[in-house]
């Protein structure tokens, strides 16, 4: 992690190729390899195997290869950039875009099993499996709250309560609607409209959108500035798990439209709906501390959702694309 290039190069520069040796060092670094992966490339990779989908066994293999030990990393150094280096406004900033990622593993964890019942074999292995790597994502945060940040708490219940304050979406929200769509789903399991409505906020919104997008914040921060190896490497390695995650996502979206085309009327209502409510009723987050601007954050937003959808084939609806010009950004992710 020594690269001091400015947080904001890439997402200037545009889309790029990896070379096979990039995609290879993604792929197989262990834990401790992580930390010299560039977190753009990671983000880019995300994006390298969506024209041609991989089915849900080979991501399954994939996850096999990839999990790491969250209690393998050391937070000492983290915990002198925390408190020594960085500044308050920092801090802030940070524990503001972090905060909804903290609150978001732990609620893509309890929310994603109702969605294995309607799954087929194949896909339920992957579900499986992202449910393991959504509670190791969950102790991720809550090890970098208690030993980094240093709020208090008994168990993970009391740190998500310590964290609370500083999530930004507030009862409205991609959060807020995914617990509706995930009851809805309990409710009628086999239901494949409402299966289309959760993923698309739960894999393409909350995933492949807001995640990405913290991940790029807050990573390009601690690269830039040399500072949070820990926080690096695990949310690096978190970031390689997002990429199966929205890879069968996007897979189960573009399966669904060609089996039955007017599925795409369930995705574009709830972006709809997503787009009407996002940041309507949230806290406003300061970006610039990390070396981003409010209007670099909303480029990233749309940057993301725009790749996703066209890869996969999936256009947006011309209102969608009105909508996107008035949103504004509240990241926090799962
Ligand atoms: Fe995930
Ligand atoms: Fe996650």
């Amino acid at each position: 992690m020594t690269e001091r290039k400015s947080p904001t190069a890439v997402l200037h520069e545009g889309p790029r190729a990896l070379t096979d040796e990039q995609v290879r060092e993604i792929e197989e670094s262990d834990l401790k390899g992580v930390l010299d992966v560039d977190i753009d490339d990671v983000i880019e990779y995300v994006h390298k195997d969506l024209k041609t989908l991989p089915d849900f066994t080979m991501l399954y293999r994939k996850y096999l290869e990839q999990r790491w030990n969250v209690y393998e990393l050391d937070f000492t150094q983290d915990k002198i950039d925390w408190t020594e280096k960085m500044t308050e406004d920092e801090r802030q900033s940070f524990i503001a875009i972090a905060s909804g990622f903290h609150h978001g593993e732990r609620q893509v964890e309890i929310e994603l099993p109702v969605f294995m019942i309607g799954a087929s074999e194949e896909e339920k292995l992957h579900i499986a499996a992202q449910i393991e790597d959504e509670a190791r994502h969950t102790v991720f945060f809550d090890r970098f709250y208690r030993e980094v940040v240093g709020l208090p708490g008994e168990d993970i219940m009391d740190v998500l309560g310590a964290s609370f304050p500083w999530v930004s979406e507030t009862f409205l929200g991609p959060f807020g609607l995914l617990a509706y769509q995930a009851d809805e789903v309990r409710r009628n399991p086999y239901d494949e409209r409402a299966r289309v409505r959760y993923g698309t906020n739960y894999f393409l919104w909350i995933e492949g959108v807001l995640a990405l997008s913290v991940m790029k914040v807050t990573l390009s921060y601690a690269r830039w500035r040399g500072f949070l190896p820990a926080y690096y490497t695990g949310f690096t390695a978190t970031c390689r798990d997002e990429s199966r995650h929205v890879q069968g996502g996007m897979r189960y979206l573009q399966d669904a439209v060609r089996k039955d085309p007017t599925m795409i009327n369930e995705i574009h209502d709830t972006l709809r709906t997503i787009l009407s409510l996002s940041g309507v009723y949230s806290r406003e987050i300061y970006y610039e501390p990390l070396g981003w601007t409010q209007d670099e954050v909303r480029m990233l937003f749309f940057q993301q959702l725009r790749r996703k959808l066209g890869d996969v084939g999936i256009d947006l609806a011309p209102d969608l694309e009105e909508l996107l010009q008035r949103v504004q950004p509240v990241l926090a992710g799962g």
